[in-house]
């Protein structure tokens, strides 16, 4: 996702608006450049290392960070408008990303080569803070669906490739939730024909929008190649056509997502 036009439709305060009855409750927060200062990263020339800024965060924005903590609770998941600086885990207690104050969400953000890069990178949008209410998710709830001409086509656990055994027997439901959820809260709204959506089913909760994304060769798609996928951005099917859950079928062990792809037989 590097073209303009992508940073611009798949930033959250884009969509949020429109989805927000069916994604988790999220305080967006604009960073001016002040605050987003504050959250980049210096390197000093002399020895490569990367400093974060020292400068302290404007009193406003102190308060509206506290503000957020107040009406979302005690733990939170932060993001910036695209992405969740996932590459800074190792700095959070039990590797969660569980932000408990601004502190944290400065120590997340400034160590994030994911974040840094967009911050350094991104031109003529504004940048935001999201912050959400941190939920426990299951990896196995957590599917990516691959949305192509206004259809979707493709399901894969985002937890890849991990081997679940219920996928085999509950794969049908899980099409059947996803192609509903989709039908009634997702299809038509979204600006775009051409996309991912990232959908948490956890029971007995109802399913939840968790994200967006472009559909390019650089969107990780898990347990699709972009190799099979791009030649399907050309070809109008019918809407009825089922949509691929593809999963690992059988336990093996610890494996690359490249050799699970070549070696073994994957559910269609
Ligand atoms: N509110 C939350 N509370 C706790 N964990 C979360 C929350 N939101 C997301 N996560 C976890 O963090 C992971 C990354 O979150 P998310 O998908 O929002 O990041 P992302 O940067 O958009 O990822 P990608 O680049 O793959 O699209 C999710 O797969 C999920 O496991
Ligand atoms: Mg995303």
């Amino acid at each position: 996702m590097r073209e303009t036009q992508d940073f611009k439709d798949f930033s959250i305060d884009n969509w949020y608006k429109e989805f927000k009855d069916v994604t988790i409750k999220t305080v967006i927060l604009e960073l001016s450049r002040d605050v987003l200062n504050c959250f980049s990263c210096t390197e000093t020339l002399e020895d490569e290392n990367l400093e974060s800024n020292e400068a302290p965060f404007p009193q406003e924005f102190k308060d509206q960070v506290k503000n957020a903590f107040n009406t979302l609770g005690r733990i939170i998941f932060v993001k910036n408008n695209w992405h969740a600086p996932s590459d800074a885990k190792m700095f959070s207690f039990g590797n969660t990303l569980i932000a408990e104050n601004i502190d944290d969400i400065k120590l997340y953000l400034t160590t994030s080569g994911i974040i840094q890069e967009d911050f350094s990178t991104v031109k003529g949008v504004t940048f935001c803070l999201c912050l959400r209410p941190w939920i426990n998710i299951h990896p196995a709830a957590e599917f990516r669906c691959i949305v192509i001409n206004n259809v979707l086509r493709g399901i894969t656990p985002r937890d890849w490739p991990t081997y679940y055994s219920h996928f085999k027997e509950e794969g049908p439901q899980i099409i059947e939730k996803l192609l509903t959820f989709f039908a009634t809260n997702i299809k038509d709204k979204f600006l775009r024909k051409n996309y991912v959506f990232d959908v948490v089913l956890s029971y007995p909760e109802k399913p939840f929008l968790l994200d967006f994304g472009a559909l390019n060769c650089k969107t990780n798609l898990y347990a699709f190649s972009w190799k099979e996928i791009s030649p399907l951005l050309n070809k109008e099917v019918p809407e009825e056509v089922a949509p691929v859950f593809r999963y690992l079928e059988s336990d093996i062990g610890i494996m690359t997502k490249g050799a699970a792809l070549q070696k073994f037989r994957l559910s269609e």
